[in-house]
């Protein structure tokens, strides 16, 4: 097979300059686990994507049309080996990271993932706790990993799935994938312990809407909490449209209907979702039936508490899933000036740029017109992580 020719700048993704402060000793930011930005919001959630390549296409993440095979893909040499994910999560670790989620594009293709899970599962919290680490999926090689993964020290996944019905399903993967692959991916992660375990529906009006309620019945009293995602404006090659973003308002008032719902507190400050919990008898929350989420990015903005950080796979660090910018972390890990420690300057890096951070996209989005977008091109959920 012919090599493809890889450009030498990435035209993709734009890069910040790295902040001057950073090379100043003068300067430097010492980690305390207490970093906090310019809206007062500390930084406790990281999430890495491991390759931007998926083995599904599904239209509002990769559509086929655009990731096709001559897609530009990052070549190998330009992706973080797990030693140097696991040295840019410690320094997040310091300043204050509690939960590192691996995504992708489909984060089981990433080849030996297990051996970067059992070196991120020996970092510890400013607290000296384990830290929670957790991956998002499609499902479709958990059968054969599931045990490893868990053997490695992951914690729990989540896995996302849009509908039931088998045509429906295949319809909105794009490689006729069959559900019930997924399923039993879904009853490997269970037996080898990797709960709680989550279910991720992105619900796109006109497309899987008829899908809430089979699925809200099918995973009810499993233990699988299931959740519902606003279909989002991320990336630039969706073709996102309001029409297409079906409340979760009306995904919580339709599941009521039939099966009653009492709404539940938070369980961590910053959470993505509002939980709700199946009523028994008495009208309260029985825990037996559990619960399910609802993701409102869309109608009701979460950015007030946004805790989240990304780093992509050619470790560039994104302060919001909608930016279309990173840092370049790789160069300060590959090509440090010499005579100076690259832990520290790393460390001081992030405590700089997040000190720096304002981003909070979807607030903003909120208050602009319907259909308009937020300008610049942002870059995709495949290449971000989710
Ligand atoms: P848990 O710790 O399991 O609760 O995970 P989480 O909800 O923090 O993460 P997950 O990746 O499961 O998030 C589910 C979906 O919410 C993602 O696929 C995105 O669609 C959306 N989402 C997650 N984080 C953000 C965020 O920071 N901003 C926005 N706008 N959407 C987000
Ligand atoms: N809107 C909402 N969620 C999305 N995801 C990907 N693209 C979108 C989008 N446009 C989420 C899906 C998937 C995860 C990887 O990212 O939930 O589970
Ligand atoms: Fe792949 Fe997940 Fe994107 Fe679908 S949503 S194309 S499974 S990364
Ligand atoms: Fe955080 Fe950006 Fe999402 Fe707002 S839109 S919650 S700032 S990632």
């Amino acid at each position: 097979m012919a090599e493809r020719v890889i450009p030498l700048v990435d035209e993709r993704h734009g890069t910040f300059a790295t902040p001057l402060a950073v090379f100043n000793p003068a300067l430097q930011i010492r980690p305390n686990g207490l970093l906090s930005d310019t809206l007062g919001r500390p930084l406790n959630d990281l999430r890495i994507s491991v390759t931007d390549r998926c083995n599904f296409r599904c239209s509002y993440c990769m559509p086929k049309e655009i990731f096709d095979k001559d897609y530009p893909y990052l070549p190998h040499n330009a992706l973080l080996s797990f030693e140097e994910i696991t040295r840019v999560a410690k320094a997040f670790v310091a300043h204050g990271v509690r939960k590192i989620r691996l995504t992708g594009g489909e984060p089981l293709l990433r080849k030996n993932i297990e051996l970067l899970i059992e070196q991120l599962a020996m970092l510890r919290t400013v607290d000296g706790e384990p830290l929670d680490i957790t991956l998002t999926t499609n499902g479709s090689l958990l059968k054969r990993k599931a045990k490893a993964l868990k053997a490695a020290g992951l914690q729990r996944v989540t896995v996302s799935l849009d509908g039931l019905d088998d045509a429906v399903f295949r319809r909105m993967n794009d490689v006729d994938f069959p559900v019930a692959d997924v399923l039993e991916g879904i009853a490997a992660a269970r037996d080898a312990g990797l709960g709680p375990i989550k279910v991720n529906m992105v619900v796109k009006n006109g497309t899987n809407e008829h899908e809430i309620l089979p699925m809200a019945r099918h995973f009810r009293g499993t233990g699988v909490v299931l959740r519902f995602i606003e279909y989002m404006d991320v990336g630039a090659t969706n073709g996102w449209r309001m029409d297409e973003v079906l409340p979760s308002a009306d995904v919580v008032r339709l599941i009521g209907q039939e099966m009653p719902l009492v709404q539940l507190d938070p369980t961590v400050a910053g959470e993505t979702a509002e939980r709700w919990g199946y009523a028994g008898a008495n009208g309260q929350h029985d825990p037996g039936k559990g619960e399910i989420g609802v993701i409102s990015s869309v109608t009701q903005a979460f950015c007030g508490d946004c805790n989240r950080a990304r780093l992509s796979t050619e470790g560039k660090l994104y302060l919001c899933l909608f930016a279309s910018q990173g840092y370049d972390l790789r160069s300060l890990l590959r090509g440090v000036p010499s005579g100076q420690d690259t832990d520290q300057l790393l460390s001081s890096a992030i405590g700089h740029i997040w000190r720096g951070r304002g981003d909070r996209y979807s607030e903003l989005r909120a208050s602009l017109p319907a259909d308009v977008g937020g300008g610049g091109r942002r870059v995709e959920m495949s290449y971000i992580g989710g």
